[in-house]
């Protein structure tokens, strides 16, 4: 293996293993963490909120930025010359990265202090559903792209996803 491919290797570990971290870390605020901690005082509320956010958002920067540099890795380095000339592609991935960018505003401003989203903070088991349907989206683009879009030889210009779409 030379050092490229061992690079690689890590930006996709790097990548897959930031999203698990993230998007497992808001279901289990989600569906467990809020419900559970729903029955307490508001004092003892407010102060177990500003313990766990203390804490989360180191998780949430370290991933944000873990996910862009090996996305934008993958991207440059491996997806654009493996995919030369395959609009459906890079179409779908410029969707997927919309859609990051969205979850990642999204979940600095859940886990931030600025008093402009207050009003987001307050109805936070709504937004982190919206969460959840962000990420999950962009998880199903990337799997779906890695599945079905299989990598050309450099001069392909076609799509092998429309060539597999009759009268394409
Ligand atoms: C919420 C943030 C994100 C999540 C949860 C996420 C998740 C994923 C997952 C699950 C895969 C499939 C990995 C595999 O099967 O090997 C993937 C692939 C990929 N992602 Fe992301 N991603 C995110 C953000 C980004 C961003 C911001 C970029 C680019 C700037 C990016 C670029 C890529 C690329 C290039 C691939 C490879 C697709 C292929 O195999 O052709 N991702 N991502």
């Amino acid at each position: 293996m030379d050092g490229l491919t061992l690079i690689d290797v890590l930006s996709r570990w790097a990548h897959v293993g930031a999203a698990v971290v993230l998007v497992g870390g808001s279901v289990f605020t989600r569906f467990v963490l809020m419900p559970a901690a729903a029955g307490l005082q508001e004092s003892e509320h407010i102060a177990l909120r500003e313990r766990i956010m203390g804490r989360w958002k180191k998780f949430v920067m370290a991933g944000i930025l873990l996910l862009l540099l090996s996305g934008f890795y993958n991207y440059l380095k491996v997806a654009v010359p493996a995919h030369k000339g395959d609009g459906l592609y890079h179409g779908l991935m410029g969707l997927k990265m919309l859609l990051a960018f969205g979850a990642f505003f999204l979940a600095s401003v859940l886990t931030g202090r600025s008093p402009k989203f207050d009003a987001v903070r307050a109805d936070a088991p709504k937004w982190l559903v919206v969460l959840l349907l962000l990420t999950g989206s962009v998880i199903a683009i990337g799997g779906f792209l890695k599945v079905v879009a299989k990598p050309r030889p450099a001069d392909a210009s076609v799509s092998i996803l429309q060539e597999s779409r009759p009268g394409a």
